[in-house]
């Protein structure tokens, strides 16, 4: 592991859509226009059921955490998901994808929130390398099903 480096997380504001941006490409999502994207991140910024963090180290924002929290019946209480995690690659292996997912767990505490959930991708490093069960998190059996309207 290389060394640990010291990472301050904060909420996000719109200032930082540039950022935000690239973060996103380096999520994979190449294609995203600013403008719509300027649009999402703004009303995300208004809504208290959902988080949009970042975290710099320095000047430079380098990693990315949002979630959102909702009532669930099936749970009488509280979930949290979270929905976007990435970290700038040449930071990556150095703390700042804990230090992002600590703070959604202390967010998850302070909201009383009962679970937290996220999904991933099998064929990504993230989930070869093991990082959620590392960080606590335990595989659920479930299957993710999806629809368009397009199709
Ligand atoms: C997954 C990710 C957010 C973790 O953030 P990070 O800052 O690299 O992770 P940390 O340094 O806090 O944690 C270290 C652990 O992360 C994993 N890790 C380290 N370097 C990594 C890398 N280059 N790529 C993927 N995972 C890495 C390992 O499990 C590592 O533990 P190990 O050193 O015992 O092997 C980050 O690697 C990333 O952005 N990956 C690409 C996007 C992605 O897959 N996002 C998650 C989508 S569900």
């Amino acid at each position: 592991m290389s060394d640990q480096i010291s990472t301050r997380v904060r909420h996000a504001a719109l200032s930082d859509l540039a950022a935000i941006h690239g973060l996103l490409v380096d999520l994979g999502y190449a294609h995203l226009s600013r403008d719509a994207l300027a649009d999402v991140l703004d009303a995300l910024l208004r809504d208290d059921t959902r988080g949009v963090w970042l975290a710099d180290v320095e000047t430079e924002v380098v990693g990315l955490l949002t979630t959102t929290v909702r009532s669930q019946l099936r749970l009488a209480g509280l979930e949290m998901t979270v929905e976007e995690l990435v970290v700038r690659e040449h930071v990556r292996g150095r703390g700042v994808g804990r230090a992002l997912l600590d703070r959604a767990k202390a967010e998850a505490r302070r909201l009383g929130v009962l679970r937290v959930q996220l999904t991933t991708n099998r064929t990504r490093d993230v989930y070869v390398r093991g990082f959620y069960p590392k960080n606590g998190f335990v595989e659920a059996p479930s299957a993710v099903m999806r629809w368009s309207p397009e199709t």
